[in-house]
């Protein structure tokens, strides 16, 4: 990308960082047309998201990586959110099953070696779902973590090469959880079991009271992002 598009992006990102959430998904859309699309974990700011596309009527797209490793309570809330707005998320999986994974490189992959398991069922998979789109929405917050503290709203996703949007930057976790509430949208029901953040079952623990909301996932590794969030925070 050229300079001169990372300082129009920088633009964009000026004026929509203080504009109604409504307003950035609308400009999204307008602006990708069919060539968006949501990463839709499940997780509590990306049914914020879903409602949101929902409640104004905007045709956006959503994916979910299944690593076949995730809670059952993940893959029943996946069946009520489809079934709660009448829509199918566009779902990728890993090139190998967990069968494959665990006979190559044993039953512990994500135990031995964390990352190498992120890259086959985590990364590769959205490398797939983000082929041939121009922009990915995602709902990463700057208060979940430091490497997340100066996410832009909008940016150019240099890992990835194409637009990234993060409509819900500016959120705290008491603003989503109100949100959550006020709408009555289905969520999953570990978070009432100590479980802010969720990833797969492997790799998420419980938290206790006081403890960051991301401390209970790779506990004991020196590991805090699976890959999908790690490139640099720039307009170009
Ligand atoms: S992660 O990188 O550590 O897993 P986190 O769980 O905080 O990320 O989620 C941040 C955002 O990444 C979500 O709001 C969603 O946009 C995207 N994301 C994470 N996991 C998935 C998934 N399994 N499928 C689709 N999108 C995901
Ligand atoms: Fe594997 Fe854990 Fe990464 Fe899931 S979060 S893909 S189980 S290492």
């Amino acid at each position: 990308m050229k300079s001169t598009i990372g300082e129009h992006l920088k633009t964009i990102a000026e004026a929509l960082e203080l504009a109604p959430i409504e307003e950035v998904l609308t400009w999204g859309m307008e602006t990708y047309g069919a060539n968006i699309s949501l990463a839709c974990s499940l997780g509590p700011e990306d049914l914020v998201l879903i409602h949101h596309i929902h409640t104004l009527n905007l045709p956006i797209k959503a994916f979910f990586l299944d690593t076949d490793l995730h809670f059952p309570e993940t893959y029943e809330l996946k069946e009520k959110i489809e079934e709660h707005y009448g829509f199918k998320l566009d779902v990728y999986n890993a090139h190998i099953s967990l069968e494959e994974q665990n006979k190559i490189y044993g039953p512990s992959l994500f135990t031995n070696n964390p990352d190498h398991c992120c890259q086959i069922r985590k990364v590769e998979p959205l490398e797939h779902a983000l082929h041939r789109l121009s922009a990915w929405m995602t709902g990463i917050r700057r208060e979940q973590s430091p490497t997340r503290a100066n996410t832009p709203i909008i940016q150019w996703d240099s890992r990835f090469n194409l637009i990234k949007i993060n409509p819900l930057v500016n959120w705290t976790n008491e603003d989503i959880w109100s949100y959550i509430h006020s709408k009555s949208i289905p969520y999953n029901s570990l978070h009432d079991k100590n479980y802010p953040s969720i990833g797969c079952a492997p790799c998420t623990n419980p938290v206790s009271l006081g403890e960051n909301s991301r401390s209970g996932r790779w506990q004991g590794f020196n590991k805090t992002e699976c890959g999908l969030h790690q490139g640099e925070n720039s307009y170009e």
